[in-house]
């Protein structure tokens, strides 16, 4: 059975697009699959080294929405990275094969000293090759991941095909499985995203829900209830799209906003209902978790347990082939 890998930082807030572009193919592929998934808790800590304090709460929080969503202990391995050592273990030979040119060049890291904090932090260069030895330790074959972790994959492959032809063929060439999916937008119109403040969080109260919708933009050309619209410009609709009950459904909406039937204030408490239905659930059993965290103790030891004997396996063979050490 192919090996799936992925993670997640637990950088305290989780929207409907991570939801619907990650989380819930997470859920989908534990049917399929042997799935590994962990909180990325060393990755968080790069950009969070003045506060690392709150890197734990977050990952309670984050393991809790995974379980709340449906992630099932019993079918995947759930676990924190830092509690696994064996991935700073391949980590640092990696740092041995890396050119630091490489590392240079990833898209993700310049853009955070454009945008964010000018501190680069050696954590960061390097926060490519932690990713490839989280993958690699589990000779993980298929990544779900968003977009714009392609070039963090790229250099996965990278690292692995340059450890294979010095070391034997180890590794397999781990490939991102990307979700068929419309880019969410937040409630102004932009990709949704934590930074932009446009999001609509997985476990807000309805009523919140419901005025985020409330007050987003549709069809500029629209302006009264039986005016035509155009579902292709309104990001109420690509919601609807994203959160579709039947194809019907959807046909339905976009006939009825083009015949100017439907005002576009019902179809925005149409989505907003939608919306509170589809997280609702989640929310009730995440505040369960969060309330007595025992059991999310419990789902992180024995996930602990299951990956260090996988990827201890791993470290022994990486280590053989290079004729180094072993404790
Ligand atoms: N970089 C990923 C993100 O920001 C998190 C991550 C860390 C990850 N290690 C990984 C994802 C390994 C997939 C596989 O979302």
């Amino acid at each position: 059975m192919k090996r799936v890998v992925s993670g997640m930082r637990p950088t305290g807030l989780l929207h409907i697009g991570h939801l619907k572009g990650v989380i819930e193919s997470w859920v989908e592929l534990q049917e399929q699959y042997e799935t590994f998934y962990f909180v990325a808790d060393w990755h968080a800590l790069f950009s969070k080294y003045d506060s690392a304090w709150e890197v734990k709460e977050h990952t309670y929080e984050l393991v809790a929405i995974w379980l709340a969503s449906g992630i099932d202990p019993e079918k995947s391995t759930v676990f924190v990275q830092s509690t696994v050592d064996e991935h700073l273990r391949l980590a640092m030979i990696f740092g041995a094969l890396t050119p630091v040119g490489w590392l240079e060049r990833n898209p993700t890291l310049k853009e955070m000293v454009r945008a964010d904090d000018p501190t680069v932090n050696y954590g960061l260069l390097g926060y490519p090759v932690l990713q490839a030895a989280d993958i690699l330790v589990y000779k993980g074959e298929l990544v779900p991941v968003g977009k714009d972790q392609i070039p963090h994959l790229e250099l996965t492959r990278d690292i692995a095909g340059r450890f294979n032809r010095f070391y034997g063929d180890i590794f397999p060439m781990p490939k991102p499985l990307l979700r068929e999916f419309p880019a969410v937008p937040g409630t102004d119109g932009i990709r949704m995203s934590k930074s932009r403040g446009n999001y609509i969080s997985i476990v807000e109260d309805e009523e919140t829900i419901r005025g985020k919708v409330r007050q987003m933009i549709t069809d500029p050309q629209k302006i009264r209830k039986n005016d035509p619209g155009h579902p292709e410009v309104c990001s109420v609709f690509t919601l609807h799209k994203v959160f579709k009950e039947s194809d019907e459904e959807i046909e339905q909406i976009e006939r009825e906003c083009r015949a100017g039937t439907r005002g576009c204030v019902a179809c925005k408490m149409h989505l907003a209902e939608k919306i509170n239905k589809a997280v609702s659930p989640i929310r009730e059993k995440y505040k369960e978790y969060m309330a007595d965290k025992s059991k999310i103790d419990e789902v992180i030891a024995s996930g602990m347990e299951k990956a260090k004997a996988e990827a201890s396996k791993v470290i022994r063979e990486v280590e053989d082939a290079m004729r180094w050490f072993h404790i």
